[in-house]
């Protein structure tokens, strides 16, 4: 197998099937994925013909975003993939005047405590302003970890 040849790069419309194979592959969501695709940004193997191994959402909702969808294939984590997307994304956020990310984890709290310097905050405080966001309203979240960051 040839080394990968990794491009992180925004999502194009075209990416929508192989990011919600990917997400299925890691058994997240795919609620909302199809309105925020071109917010998603992807990790493409260059070495794989342009395969999808990794990927992370952001979803706008005023002043504050959702982060969601973080995902990298199996056979590519543990190698810094997922904290090189997650940092494009913040950066990204950052520029575009996003002021406090928000997201729901079961999973990875540790990584976006330790890394990223995401505190828990309650659940309820963000209601209102993520009400429109299809993945804050899945009832599978509801026992997950809510994390913000001001930026
Ligand atoms: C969580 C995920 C995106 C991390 O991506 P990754 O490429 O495997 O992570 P990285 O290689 O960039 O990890 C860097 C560091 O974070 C740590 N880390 C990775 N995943 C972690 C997790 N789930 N919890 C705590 N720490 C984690 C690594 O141990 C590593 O620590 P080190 O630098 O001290 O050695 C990836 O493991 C994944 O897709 N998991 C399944 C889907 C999921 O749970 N997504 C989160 C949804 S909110």
């Amino acid at each position: 197998m040839n080394e990968p040849e990794l491009i992180v790069e925004p999502a194009t419309p075209a990416d929508l099937s192989a990011v919600l194979e990917l997400l299925a592959r890691v058994e997240l969501p795919a609620e909302g994925v199809a309105e925020f695709i071109e917010s998603f940004i992807v990790a493409r193997d260059a070495a794989a013909g342009g395969r999808i191994v990794g990927c992370v959402g952001l979803e706008r909702h005023g002043e504050t975003a959702l982060l969601r969808s973080a995902a990298v294939a199996p056979e590519a984590q543990g190698t810094g993939l997922g904290l090189c997307l997650t940092a494009a994304l913040l950066d990204r956020a950052r520029a575009a005047g996003v002021r406090e990310v928000v997201l729901l984890t079961t999973t990875a709290r540790d990584f976006f405590a330790r890394k990223f310097d995401f505190a828990e905050a309650p659940r309820a405080d963000y209601d209102a302003r993520l009400a429109a966001s299809p993945e804050w309203r899945l009832l599978r979240c509801a026992s997950a970890v809510c994390m913000k960051l001001e930026l």
